[in-house]
């Protein structure tokens, strides 16, 4: 069996259209959604993320600013320049590209943006938000992941999850978003002892590491539908997730390929939070 793609450019292409029509809608009531993104330093990877964010802003009609800054500006001076972000009415999204230079705290940081303009959910009160079922922004990623299994009519009651990777951007929110739709979630990491043994039980692999290879053919049951969220470079130096894809697939019944998988869907998220967050300014 051959795994149906689950394509992350298309979906995005059609939730873009319909994030450019609440766009246009909000704008005739004299509203422009705005999302600023800070960038500090010249990290090379972040300079590629915060481009492609404000062009997918522009693309969708959203009002976007990006703030570059030098890797030596002090912690204060950031701390300062968000609060001037939370102030603006024509700013509805903060977004302060990760990681920060090792002077700063990041935390510290993340927690100076306004929950209401957290459009990256990285905030203690959107986390807190999403693990008790309240209403907040959502991180982008796991967001993405949720409207890939949603775009497939994926019914997630009674199933079994099993997520690999704990971190606070993707791992832990997605474990919880699963959980909020009812299924049975796994949360598997580095200290797991036998990582086989959980994904062969499992209905839907989320595999969030950072690694190539980290989920092969033999340790998925068929017919399970397969998340990558990797995005490394294989010994050619072209893009690959953390499945061995070509394997995989021939064992999943929905697998999402990279790059053309949960990547796009991040930016897309960032674009819907945003908007929801201007929608909500505006009422
Ligand atoms: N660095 C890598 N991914 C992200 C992200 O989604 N948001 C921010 N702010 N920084 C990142």
């Amino acid at each position: 069996m051959t795994a149906q793609l689950i394509d992350g450019n298309a979906l995005s292409k059609q939730l873009r259209i319909q994030v450019a029509a609440r766009t246009l809608a909000l704008k005739a009531k004299g509203v422009t959604p705005g999302l600023a993104v800070v960038l500090v330093g010249d990290n090379p990877a972040s300079q590629v993320y915060v481009r492609n964010k404000v062009k997918a802003c522009e693309d969708a009609g959203l009002h976007s600013v990006l703030e570059k800054y030098e890797a030596n500006m002090t912690e204060a001076d950031l701390l300062a320049r968000v609060e001037g972000l939370n102030q603006d009415p024509g700013i509805h999204g903060i977004l302060v590209q990760l990681p920060l230079p090792a002077h700063m705290d990041a935390q510290k940081v993340i927690e100076a943006i306004s929950p209401a303009k957290d459009v990256d959910g990285f905030h203690i009160a959107s986390a807190g938000a999403l693990m008790t079922g309240m209403p907040g922004f959502w991180p982008c990623t796991p967001y993405g992941c949720m409207k890939m299994l949603e775009s497939i009519g994926y019914d997630l009651k009674g199933k079994h999850a099993v997520v690999i990777g704990r971190s606070n951007i993707v791992g832990k929110p997605m474990a919880l978003m699963l959980l909020q739709k009812n299924a049975t979630v796994t949360i598997c990491h580095s200290a797991t002892p036998d990582l086989k043994a959980m994904t062969l039980q499992a209905d839907v692999i989320v595999v969030a590491v950072g690694k190539r290879n980290v989920l092969t053919a033999d340790m998925v049951k068929p017919g399970a539908v397969v998340l990558d969220v990797g995005m490394n470079r294989n010994d050619e130096g072209k893009l690959c997730g953390d499945v061995d894809f070509d394997g995989v697939k021939e064992v999943a019944s929905y697998i999402t390929p990279v790059p053309g998988g949960v990547g796009p869907m991040t930016i897309t998220m960032l674009l819907v939070n945003t908007l929801e967050a201007a929608e909500t300014a505006a009422n």
